[in-house]
């Protein structure tokens, strides 16, 4: 029969791989509640509009890499690309407005991109990502930031680099859009098809081209930088002074312009030295106009999202250890029951415990015992059992003990 395969760009995670991911989610618990972030979990599903209205119906995400398919009441559904848009949905949805304060979120969870799968890139991937609602602040998108950096360093990555833009807003971009069509169509056939396309549709989506001729004609365009209105740059102005009091250090990057739609003001991306094409850790910005759009109040948002297979790569030296396991060894089937019960009580106590019932004799037990990683076995025999005992072998130095059963806990406590 044929073997099944995971889809390409999936891929399945275990041990010891796994406990690495442990390690990084409990690592995003813990650092972003100290933010007053709260969790939320969002559906990985949802109509195929909110993210063509939501990130922008002229991305290469909403027209190329979507996974939308029909359900079987003829309903648009779409495994979500990303998560920006599905949270304020939910927001939206519920009136987390009314009930939640501040509107701070964090998320962890796949996201589906049909993309060229390679090293750092997948169909399914996963992020961990925060946002920020109902505050304008320039000192907001600074604490956004650091925390990303500062996040990153605890992990010890640290070959990063931060590019810092503002793309604008309402204001100000449509007249620079003017500007960038004119000066796009005065290139013409320089350009790609897909790019010439983009000319009348969104043309700052011409920054999003990889192809090399593209981003050569790309690199004499008019950039938003010297477009923007006053606001947009009393903004940018105040962020960068937030981030130098924070220590931060960025790069400006008037060519940043992100993936997605929805921006306005500042945008971000942090880059690793470490990675090969792939080199984005994470990326985001303030999107001020999205909570609207999507019907909800007119209200100011701003986040990021990190890849977290991208984080794993660099997490070589981290990881929660593999766990101690005492293995529980019964020398004939009979003391079985003994050997359950003990387990029963040490995993109470908060050991990983483990008793094969398969192998029959000791041998086959210590084989097991290796093969699981015990650290320690413990021995039930007639001998043990009459005099209220266990033997412990410790699997490493081979060496055996016999204690009384009452000072069992004790030991364990000091040797474990
Ligand atoms: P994004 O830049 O599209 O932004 O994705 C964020 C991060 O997800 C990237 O920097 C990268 O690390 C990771 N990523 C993206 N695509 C893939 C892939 N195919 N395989 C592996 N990792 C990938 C967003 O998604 C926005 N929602 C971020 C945001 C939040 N902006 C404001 N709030």
């Amino acid at each position: 029969m044929n073997e099944i395969k995971a889809p390409k760009g999936t891929r399945d995670i275990f041990s010891p791989e796994i406990r690495k991911w442990h390690f990084l989610e409990n690592a995003i618990h813990t650092y972003y509640r100290k933010f007053l972030y709260q969790e939320i979990r969002t559906p990985i599903f949802e109509h195929s509009e909110l993210f063509s209205r939501g990130i922008g119906s002229e991305t290469e995400v909403v027209q190329k890499e979507m996974y939308t398919f029909s359900d079987k009441s003829d309903r648009s559904l779409t495994l979500r690309p990303e998560n920006t848009a599905s949270v304020v949905r939910a927001a939206i949805e519920n009136n987390l407005f009314e009930a939640i304060a501040p509107l701070r979120f964090y998320y962890i969870g796949p996201m589906f991109r049909y993309d060229k799968p390679q090293k750092g890139r997948y169909r399914q991937f996963q992020q961990f990502g925060i946002e920020v609602f109902a505050d304008d602040s320039p000192q907001v998108d600074a604490e956004v930031i650091f925390s990303a950096i500062d996040f990153l360093k605890k992990l010890k990555i640290e070959d990063i680099r931060l590019d810092l833009n503002s793309v604008g807003c309402p204001q100000c971009r449509p007249a620079y859009l003017q500007v960038l069509r004119k000066a796009a169509r005065a290139e013409g056939d320089r350009f790609c098809a897909d790019c010439r396309r983009k000319i009348d549709g969104n043309p700052l989506r011409i920054f999003d081209c990889k192809q090399p001729g593209c981003m050569e004609v790309a690199g004499r365009l008019p950039l938003i930088h010297d477009h923007l209105c006053a606001a947009c740059r009393d903004h940018f102005a105040a962020v960068r002074e937030a981030l130098s009091w924070m220590n931060v250090s960025f790069q400006i990057n008037p060519r940043l312009v992100r993936g997605l739609d929805y921006y306005t003001k500042t945008a971000f991306e942090v880059t690793s030295g470490q990675l090969g094409a792939q080199n984005a850790l994470l990326g985001g910005g303030r999107y001020n106009n999205l909570i609207q759009e999507l019907g909800g109040p007119d209200m100011a948002g701003i986040g990021f999202a990190a890849g977290m297979e991208r984080i794993i790569l660099h997490l070589e030296h981290l990881g929660t250890p593999a766990p101690k396991v005492l293995f529980v060894a019964y020398q004939e089937p009979q003391w079985l029951p003994h050997a359950v019960q003990m387990a029963q009580v040490l995993r109470e106590e908060g050991y990983p415990v483990y008793v094969d019932y398969q192998a029959k004799n000791l041998k086959k037990q210590f084989k097991r015992a290796d093969r699981v990683g015990a650290a320690f076995t413990l021995i039930l025999a007639e001998d043990e059992i009459q005099s209220g005992s266990v033997s412990i072998k410790d699997m490493a130095s081979q060496e055996q003990i016999k204690i009384s059963l009452k000072d069992l806990n004790e030991w364990l406590k000091k040797n474990y």
